[in-house]
């Protein structure tokens, strides 16, 4: 007998995965693969989370969340400039992947298509096809710091075109999508009578100065976005699952009748813990401090090792360079730089077909464990000759 519906037989596992797979049973690896923050949740967040345990909050939240948590995010959170209404525009979520995988289920139907960057964080794409949905991926390049170029974007839209999606900073990039670009995309989306889905998970991981802009921000736009955000990456706390999304009031309320009945709510606790951290964006601030330290040690060791090429991310806690030097497959580079020199790094192909030939590089780890891997990738680079 099987058991199984027809479309999680398609949802593969993926090169990460393989990679952590391989490095599992090797000991004194060192792992730039990760995408997670590793220092802890700062200690006054933990300690809102468990002072709301202390007080009995252990019970169900309302679908959307609790209301001064979705109140804080309109007021405090990076889209307080677009003005959502914290009830009827705002919807917090299992994560950032919470909300995406809502939204999917909320907007598509079979064969519509969701314009998608190449290379990209791939579970856009096994969302995308989950539902139903078709993903048309938008080649890229490094010359164009792999940013979806709109006449490319253009090109590929067809009847059945539902959204854009845009992940400024980028996994696996770090690049940001420029501001002439993402008004070019809003004017396309207008044209086309478009959705855009804009994941914003790293926009507190900026490194130019410049503020972060979102393509919400944009005329004519709030109606036809949905922003994504998650405290993961910018509160360091990944493992509370705690993410929203802010959109059109049509839209968040499909997503809230499906929030309750595929999972009823993001977990009460960390929702106290949540609002705590956007009432103190000074602690995000110093996590970004301690990146941008790192992202230096990084860009500059790397600058050092004959052989790579790539110029510097604006954002996140990655970088992608091209190791297309060395002649061989990004595969084959990875493999062998884990067998021979035990670090961890994600081929580039793992993120769509134009990131072959690049690896995907996260700061991930502490500066001295990144020197370490910087001592150790050279070694690997100087015995490929
Ligand atoms: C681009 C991007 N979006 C969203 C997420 C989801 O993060 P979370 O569900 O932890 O908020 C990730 C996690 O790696 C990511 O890289």
């Amino acid at each position: 007998m099987d058991f199984y519906n027809e479309r999680t037989k398609d949802l593969q596992q993926g090169l990460i995965r393989a990679m952590f797979d391989k490095a599992a049973p090797l000991t004194g690896v060192i792992s730039m693969g990760i995408g997670e923050p590793d220092m802890p949740t700062p200690a006054p967040v933990c300690q809102a989370g468990k002072e709301a345990l202390d007080k009995g909050i252990t019970h169900y939240t309302p679908n959307a969340g609790l209301v001064a948590l979705r109140q804080a995010i309109a007021e405090q959170s990076s889209v307080k400039n677009v003005g959502y209404h914290p009830t009827e525009e705002i919807i917090v979520t299992n994560g950032g992947m919470g909300a995406l995988s809502l939204l999917m289920a909320v907007i598509l139907n079979p064969q519509d298509e969701v314009i998608i960057q190449d290379p990209q964080w791939l579970n856009y794409v096994a969302q995308v096809t989950y539902y139903g949905g078709v993903p048309v991926r938008v080649p890229t390049s490094g010359q164009q710091h792999f940013v979806m170029q709109p006449a490319e974007i253009e090109k590929r839209i067809t009847p059945r075109t539902k959204a854009i999606l845009i992940n400024s900073p980028n996994n696996p990039t770090g690049f940001v999508v420029p501001q002439s670009v993402l008004e070019q995309i809003a004017e396309i989306a207008k044209k086309h009578d478009l959705l855009v889905i804009t994941d914003e998970v790293y926009n507190t991981l900026l490194y130019s100065g410049e503020p972060y802009k979102s393509i919400a921000e944009l005329p004519g736009m709030k109606e036809r976005t949905v922003v994504i955000n998650s405290f993961s990456k910018a509160y360091a706390m990944t493992g509370w699952r705690i993410g929203y999304a802010a959109g059109p009031a049509s839209i968040i309320k499909r997503m809230t009748i499906c929030q309750e009945n595929f999972n009823s709510c993001a977990n009460a606790p960390g929702q106290y813990a949540a609002i705590y951290a956007l009432r103190h964006p000074e602690l995000s601030e110093e996590l970004r401090g301690v990146f941008a330290d790192r992202r230096r040690v990084l860009l500059d060791g790397l600058r050092r090792i004959k052989g790579f090429s790539f110029e510097e991310p604006d954002g996140a806690f990655y970088v992608f360079p091209s190791i297309a030097a060395f002649g061989m497959s990004d595969l084959a580079f990875c493999e062998r730089l884990l067998e021979e020199q035990r670090v961890v790094c994600i081929p580039g192909s793992a993120f769509g077909a134009c990131g072959a030939g690049h690896i995907r590089m996260a700061y991930t780890v502490n500066e001295d464990l990144l020197r370490q891997a910087l001592e150790r990738i050279e070694k690997f680079c100087s015995s490929l000759g």
